[in-house]
């Protein structure tokens, strides 16, 4: 019997979905490396609803209903947002090994589809040989596919994936070969909005390729969502600490949403920042007179640019101006 997962819904609204999870078949002949590549569950991570809209999509497809095709999920938000990461966690929870494929300008169509190489054929001469490239490898087994910063992909990459996202359901290689889209596989997306800034490299998608996507935003988490990331994660962080951290992130993304150029940021306050340096600089910083506002010189000014930084003071000024005098961990947490 396959093992079962359930997600839950964060929101409380739908009820809880139950899921068999993937079993890898060890008579595969890449058995080994893609054993390897099922993720591990986070356990820091919280499901802000993300984890919980895959699945509801998951059980739609699972369901028989009829008439329903396979849909594709892209998620559209700022770095820094947790869409990679969602992503990934959907693959470890479904026990499917990932393939992050990023498709940044500079890799080409070979690269991600394949290419006819020459070989020696042992005689002294060559023969050429068709070898996959990383998609197509990937999708020769289960897995799921993550195929990251789609507006940055060029034409021709756009063009062989066409056919594998509708409802042809198969990319076909310049060999002549037709590699189907398994049903043992899952392709996601993720990109940034080009809306209020640019990304190097990235464009509004192609119309028609945008069309093949359920496309959903990955917004800045709240307030609350990023206390509970803090708590989880750093249990011993104290709430004084906790709260002033989120209320910064809020406000930062805040004025980096706003229209107001006056007023704006052009760099978000990305879940790395908050998740990973500021507890750094805190730990480090534990015995300095202001342990937050140490770390928000060393570990968050320096991430943006100079002419961002009086923007990232105004807002540092109205939110805590000086930070806690007490400790910032909890007993447990090693001082320096
Ligand atoms: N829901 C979450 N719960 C806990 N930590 C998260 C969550 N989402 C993201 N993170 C953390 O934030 C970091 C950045 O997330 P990532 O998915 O890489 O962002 P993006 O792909 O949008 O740029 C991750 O390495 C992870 O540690
Ligand atoms: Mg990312």
């Amino acid at each position: 019997m396959p093992e079962k997962v359930v997600f839950e819904d964060p929101r409380g609204e739908g009820p809880p979905i139950e899921l068999e999870k993937f079993e890898l078949d060890a008579s595969l002949p890449d058995y080994e490396l893609r054993a390897r590549k099922i993720p591990d569950p986070d356990p820091h991570y919280v499901d802000l609803g993300m984890l919980y809209r895959f699945a509801q999509l998951e059980w739609a497809r699972r369901s028989g209903a009829e008439g329903l095709a396979p849909l594709h999920v892209a998620l559209r938000g700022h770095m820094g947002t947790g869409k990679d990461h969602d992503i990934e966690q959907f693959a470890a929870a479904l026990g499917l090994p990932y393939f992050r494929i990023p498709l940044t300008g500079e890799v080409r169509d070979v690269t991600l589809i394949g290419s006819t190489q020459l070989h020696g054929d042992g005689k002294g001469g060559t023969e050429s040989r068709w070898q996959d490239g990383e998609i197509t490898r990937a999708i020769r087994g289960p897995g799921l596919v993550n195929l990251s910063e789609l507006n940055a992909a060029g034409a021709e990459t756009l063009f062989a994936l066409h056919g594998l996202l509708d409802r042809y359901a198969a990319l076909d290689l310049p060999t002549g070969e037709t590699v189907p889209l398994r049903d043992d596989v899952r392709i996601f997306g993720t990109m940034n909005p080009t809306d209020i800034r640019d990304y190097a490299g990235t464009q509004t998608l192609n119309k028609a390729f945008a069309d093949r996507w359920v496309i959903w935003e990955k917004f800045f988490p709240g307030e609350d969502q990023v206390s509970n990331m803090l708590h989880r994660r750093y249990p011993s962080l104290k709430d004084a600490y906790v709260t002033a951290i989120s209320r910064l992130t809020v406000e930062i993304n805040a004025s980096f949403e706003t229209r107001d150029a006056g007023v704006r940021v052009e760099t978000p306050l990305s879940l790395r920042t908050v998740l990973e340096r500021i507890p750094a600089g805190l730990l480090i910083h534990a015995r300095d007179s202001d342990p937050l506002r140490r770390t928000w010189e060393e570990f968050v000014l320096p991430q943006v640019d100079a002419y961002d930084r009086d923007h990232y003071e105004t807002v540092w000024n109205a939110v805590v101006r000086r930070g806690p005098s007490e400790p910032p961990y909890g007993a447990g947490t090693p001082i320096p």
